[in-house]
């Protein structure tokens, strides 16, 4: 019955960070941006969200300039999180990062290839593809990898795949960010056909973005370090510090949803009174909604009418 139905929660959740751009000797991202204080607070901003997190997802643009100590400093800063969140950790490269350092610091490897990986939680797949183009800030997947991503993609997932790329395969408004899309949108289009992709993560644009490639919704993280202005023509590029967000992905059986969460913290009030959480905690589950969905107060409930946001 509809008006009876439980209370829903995903069966996974992740936490989608991008763009932190990480300087680690102190300098000022464009002379204005603490992004060592950014990554921090948005950290910060994952755990007080109460949230059991499965899949922390950093999506690129790691650091500014591919220093191996802004590597070193970005493990420090997200694994003590990660370990007390109990979530797995899914990172990949941007046109900031350099193929070899992040590949030194994060995976303990010696190499130029693309650090592609795939993590499987509790059933849920996370293939992080490292879309980076050595040498430029477009963004792209060699032949190979394409070939890597079909090879993970003809065995399914129990619970399906969320695919991570720092370059988005959507159109963003910007002329100039479309000189450094990602080249082969529809290549990966094709390739994910009847896949089990569920939902791709993205990052690069510094704006909080949603789009589809083919069926499969796409998601852009906002970014935490800077975010580009919006409200502005399409023809200038202008950087604004705030509003920083990061995005909470709730992963359900049968939908993707996704959130954008403040990095900073503001000013906060009861948008719910005492009285109407009171009275709720004595209506059974079966009335529930009933009860809290209708405009007039609940009767036993004199004050703090349940507020409809
Ligand atoms: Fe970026
Ligand atoms: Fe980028």
């Amino acid at each position: 019955m509809v008006l009876g139905r439980a209370i829903r929660t995903p069966t996974h959740v992740i936490a989608h960070l991008s763009d932190p751009h990480l300087l680690a000797d102190g300098t000022r991202l464009h002379g204005r941006i603490d992004t060592e204080a950014q990554l921090r607070a948005a950290l910060h901003r994952v755990e007080m969200s109460g949230e059991q997190v499965d899949v922390l997802v950093l999506s690129g643009d790691l650091t500014d300039t591919a220093d191996p100590a802004a590597y070193r400093l970005l493990r420090e800063l997200v694994e003590p999180v990660a370990e007390r969140l109990g979530a797995a950790v899914v990172w990949t490269g941007g046109n900031h990062d350099e193929r070899r350092p992040l590949a030194q610091v994060l995976f303990g490897t010696d190499t130029d290839a693309p650090q592609d990986t795939a993590t499987t939680v509790r059933g849920l797949r996370v293939i992080a593809l490292d879309t980076a183009v050595p040498g430029r800030h477009d963004g792209g997947l060699s032949d190979a990898q394409f070939d890597w991503l079909a090879r993970q993609l003809g065995a399914s997932a129990a619970h399906g795949t969320i695919l991570v790329m720092h370059h988005p395969p959507i159109v963003y408004r910007s002329p100039w960010m479309q000189l450094l899309d990602f080249r082969e949108p529809g290549r990966l289009r094709d390739l994910l056909g009847t896949s089990d992709v569920r939902a791709i993560l993205s990052g690069h644009l510094h704006v909080t973005s949603f789009g589809t490639l083919g069926t499969v919704p796409v998601f852009v993280a906002g970014g935490v370090s800077y975010v580009d202005d919006l409200g502005i023509p399409r023809e200038r590029l202008m950087a604004i510090d705030g509003p920083q967000s990061w995005n909470l992905v709730e992963v359900h059986p049968d939908q993707v949803v996704g959130s954008v969460v403040p990095v900073a913290q503001h000013d906060t009030w009861p948008a719910l009174s005492e009285q109407v959480t009171a009275y709720m905690a004595t209506v059974p589950a079966g009335r529930r909604r009933t009860e809290f969905a209708r405009k007039h107060s609940p009767p036993d409930v004199e004050a703090g009418q349940a507020r409809a946001t």
